[in-house]
């Protein structure tokens, strides 16, 4: 099946399910448009209380997909960052997937705020847009779902996650549609692979949000 790239470019966050919003509706315009950092966290500090019940009534399958190739390239008590984890679907998905040791940490408060209610993570931060406040090495695996996209962090996030890691290190992420589209994004993850630093151990393309046909790249990429 195919997932084309160009759908639900209007998901709209703060719609209410079920009943007023339907499936088919997209997400707002603007969701997946670059955007200042101060802005993307108001988007999704405003989202945050609506965020689990409009994604998932979506079809949101990006963080299971994810997990599930996660699953086989990484043991399951890998110590795991989850970054820009939201309100804790990715954790989530993890733990469905088996995996024992996660941490989260997101730039907005709001949406961090649920995941550490989740019980998920065993420590979850607040942390600064552009800083990484973690040592080299600390994570065996970074996962970034959906964070490191158009309208969320932009592509120059990439490189300092992967200076993060140790040799054998794992950086899971994925690329929705309208970000596969932004040579920005493309560009970035060439930069990685070309200059030697990774290799992509895993690359699918599948659905992201069903229910609206947007699809989207799970990558995995092994520090060289
Ligand atoms: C589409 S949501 C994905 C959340 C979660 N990973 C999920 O799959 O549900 C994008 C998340 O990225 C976070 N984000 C945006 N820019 C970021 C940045 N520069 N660094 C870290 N997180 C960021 C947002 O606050 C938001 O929680």
């Amino acid at each position: 099946m195919a997932w084309p790239n160009d759908a639900g470019r209007g998901l709209s966050p703060g719609s209410r399910l079920p009943g007023m919003t339907r499936k088919k509706d997209v997400l707002q315009p603007s969701l997946w448009t670059p955007r200042p950092v101060e802005e993307t966290i108001s988007v999704y500090a405003a989202w945050a209380d609506t965020y689990d019940a409009e994604v998932q009534a979506r079809g949101y399958r990006t963080p299971a997909r994810l997990a599930a190739a996660l699953a086989d390239h990484a043991p399951l008590d890998a110590k795991i960052l989850d970054f820009g984890c939201g309100t804790g679907i990715g954790g989530a998905a993890l733990r469905k997937a088996g995996f024992t040791q996660m941490d989260g940490t997101d730039v907005t408060v709001e949406m961090l705020e649920i995941a550490t209610k989740t019980g998920l993570y065993g420590k979850t931060w607040h942390s600064t847009p552009g800083a990484l406040s973690f040592a080299k090495g600390d994570y065996d695996v970074i996962v970034a779902v959906g964070v490191i996209s158009l309208g969320a962090a932009p592509p120059d996030t990439l490189a300092p996650l992967v200076a993060k890691f140790a040799t054998g290190g794992l950086l899971a992420l994925s690329y929705n549609g309208p970000t596969l589209e932004d040579d920005s994004y493309a560009d970035a993850l060439g930069a990685e692979v070309s200059t030697g630093h990774v290799e992509v151990i895993f690359r699918e393309h599948g659905p992201h949000l069903e229910d609206v046909g947007m699809g989207s790249d799970v990558i995995i990429l092994r520090r060289r």
